[in-house]
């Protein structure tokens, strides 16, 4: 069980009072992935894979050996993981170095975050490439089966999310890797909402590409990862070369590195790669399974909670074990945005407003073209954020009665 007291001391940003529920658009930091960032800065600040000096090379072991927490926390090996900015940036280096040839398939699904949404529609319209939408039901859930009209020998690649950031619906993606495989394509898991929250295993799920940012998952901004499968990165170009990414160069020609270092051009984000590796150390600690059911019992008071507030109208499953701690709502009568304003107004409550960069989801599924308030939860929340949350809302709703 999650000792929920000595995880709040961890995290500085919860001394002022305030409540924070927008953890799924960026997490908060806790002290040791700060005094490890410091401590890169304090006492080895150099550049990596590169000086001979004793602070360079400190520098290098502290960057791969973050590289290796990373990949523990997956369950991948170190020469899988590549550091990039964010999840985003992660999506685009498979999107522009997985080569497509025209007449070739991508399928995703309509529930996806625009990151592994807009790459695949610029593809197709610059390459020619067919795209498939896989649609969910109302409540945004997916079943095998619906893929299995989508996927078919022309398919590539299947780009898809592990957990909505929106409904917290978390498609069944290692059915869907099983799909791909068997018609030979390769599949694109989206982690941003799923690696931070719950144990993720590549080698159990089999997906060749795994995306996910250092910012939600307690560790600093600009930092995220990118899993490739050890015997596709020959397959898979990098975004941008240059120095740190070569083997030898000559006047007329250059031979790029293997590993991660191929896609690592230039000087990386030291400080925050080594702070992504130590939050995956706290998370470890903390242990994944203590997060999910700490999120699960803390899910299911929230939604307990909004059940009983008139004008209340949530999206998604209502059954806590069906989604992650992710609930979006609207509260009939009001902008969601002026439900955020008045909810931190009111009680420094703060919560996400907006399509969340889901605009195809709340257009063509959930039907709320202006927008949802979206309340997360994570490690840290405890259930008087939660009371505290829904006893505001309630005095939000009877305004409107
Ligand atoms: C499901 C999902 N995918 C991708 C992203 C993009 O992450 P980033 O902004 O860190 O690149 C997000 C961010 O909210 C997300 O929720």
């Amino acid at each position: 069980m999650l000792d929920i007291n000595n995880v709040r001391k961890d995290f500085p940003f919860l001394r002022s009072g305030r409540i924070y529920l927008d953890s799924t658009a960026t997490s908060l930091t806790p002290e040791p992935v700060l005094r490890k960032v410091l401590e890169y800065y304090h006492e080895y600040r150099a550049n990596v894979g590169r000086g001979i000096y004793n602070a360079a090379q400190a520098a290098t072991f502290a960057y791969e050996n973050a590289r290796a927490e990373v990949a523990k926390l997956i369950n991948a090996k170190p020469n899988e993981v590549i550091f990039v900015r964010n999840a985003t940036e992660a999506i685009n280096l498979i999107a522009n170095g997985l080569k497509f040839q025209e007449g070739e398939k991508i399928v995703t699904t309509i529930l996806e975050h625009h990151s592994n949404y807009i790459v695949w529609l610029r593809l197709k319209n610059a390459k020619k490439v067919g795209l498939s939408i896989v649609k969910s039901d109302k409540e945004g859930l997916l079943s095998p089966s619906d893929f299995i009209s989508h996927i078919d020998r022309r398919t590539r690649l299947v780009a898809v999310t592990q957990t909505s950031n929106v409904l917290g619906v978390r498609p069944p993606v290692k059915d869907i890797v099983k799909l791909a495989h068997e018609e030979g394509s390769f599949v694109l898991v989206d982690g941003a909402q799923s690696v931070p929250h719950a144990k993720v295993d590549v080698k159990e799920l089999d997906c060749d590409f795994l995306a996910f940012s250092g910012h939600k998952m307690c560790g600093p901004t600009g930092v995220g990862a990118l899993y490739i499968k050890e015997d596709l990165q020959e397959l898979v170009e990098p975004l941008c070369i240059g120095g740190g990414s070569i083997e030898d160069v000559g006047i007329e020609y250059y031979r790029l590195r293997s590993g991660p270092g191929k896609y690592e051009a230039g000087t990386p984000p030291i400080a925050e790669a080594i702070g992504m590796g130590a939050a995956a150390v706290y998370l470890m600690n903390v242990g994944m399974g203590n997060i999910e059911e700490h999120e699960r019992k803390l899910t299911k008071r929230m939604l307990q909670g909004l059940a009983n507030i008139n004008g209340i109208v949530v999206y998604g499953p209502r059954d806590a074990e069906k989604r992650a701690g992710i609930v979006s709502f609207n509260l009939k009568g009001m902008n969601p945005h002026d439900v955020a304003v008045a909810l931190d107004t009111a009680s420094g409550v703060m919560v996400r407003s907006g399509h969340h960069c889901a605009l195809p989801l709340h257009k063509h599924v959930l039907n709320a073209p202006n927008g949802t308030v979206r309340a997360s939860v994570y490690l840290y929340n405890n259930n008087e954020d939660v009371d505290v949350f829904l006893e505001t809302l309630e005095e939000i709703s009877k305004t409107l009665a």
